[in-house]
């Protein structure tokens, strides 16, 4: 698994630490990035010590337990708690993942759990997607079909045509290959990131689709695509087991065949 640590001259501060309640015996110890946009303050790792006897068993339970019963100021995004809605993106013990999907006891000693990585911070946990989801409108990710659609029917594909985007419709969009992958960190303005090169492939892949040639042809260009340095990164860290690096890959290879 990729992992992140903070560089040694790092400025985040110790800040406070919240006990377990007295008579606790299955303490277990999280430690959490805050940052508060409206206090001047640099960002501090508060910790909290949670019983685990008062608690359900993934990451985002104990997120949950800390901003119901323990602090409130807590911020950051869930919704479905069943890694639906890709929101409780993180970074949890130095990998890029889900805190719903993220079982407490896979991880040793304290919890450390940070946004994720190279993106601006909004507050605490809670990262600006603003750029990824500008991108992910700029590659069009809808069906586009000169064809009219049958009047009293879906339009249909063969099992096969349906197969080919399997390993694609699954991306929940919550950016932990993204935010994983060096490219990137360095690039992120002008290369578009393997989540969003898995979409884009998504449509490129879809036998409905009839805009290959204009989806192609909007990607060739030196930093959208061809930042990828086949780290795999993105594949190490995504959390519903999907292979951006591979299709990255496919586009990669559909450009060459259609260059002759
Ligand atoms: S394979 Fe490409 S997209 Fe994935 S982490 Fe590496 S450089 Fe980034
Ligand atoms: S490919 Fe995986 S890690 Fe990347 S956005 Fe989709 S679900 Fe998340
Ligand atoms: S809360 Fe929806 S994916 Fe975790």
């Amino acid at each position: 698994m990729a992992t992140f640590t903070l560089p040694a001259n790092s400025r985040i501060g110790q800040g406070k630490t919240f006990e377990a309640p007295a008579g606790a015996t299955r303490v277990k110890e999280f430690k959490i990035y805050r940052w508060n946009p409206d206090d001047g303050e640099n960002p501090r790792t508060d910790t909290y010590r949670i019983d685990l006897d008062q608690c359900g068993p993934m990451v985002l339970d104990a997120l949950n337990k800390i901003k119901n019963d323990i602090d409130t100021t807590l911020t950051f995004r869930r919704s479905c708690r069943e890694g639906i809605c890709g929101s409780c993106s993180m970074n949890i013990d130095g990998t890029n993942t889900l805190a719903c999907l993220k079982p407490i006891d896979e991880v040793q000693g304290a919890v450390k759990i940070a946004p994720l990585p190279h993106m601006p911070v909004v507050k605490d946990l809670v990262p600006d997607l603003s750029q990824p989801y500008a991108q992910l409108r700029s590659i069009e990710p809808w069906l586009k079909s000169d064809t009219p659609a049958p009047p009293d029917a879906e339009r249909l594909q063969s099992v096969e045509e349906r197969a080919q985007i399997d390993g694609l419709w699954e991306c929940i969009l919550c950016f932990c290959c993204s935010t994983a992958c060096p490219s990137y960190w360095w690039n992120g303005d002008r290369f578009l990131g393997p989540a969003v090169l898995l979409q884009a492939y998504r449509w490129i892949a879809d036998s409905r689709d009839e805009a290959t040639g204009e989806r192609l042809d909007a990607l060739e260009d030196p930093f959208k695509l061809y930042r990828c340095h086949t780290i795999m990164n993105c594949t190490k860290t995504c959390p519903k087991g999907l292979n951006p690096a591979q299709a990255i890959g496919e586009i990669k290879k559909l450009m060459v065949e259609r260059r002759g």
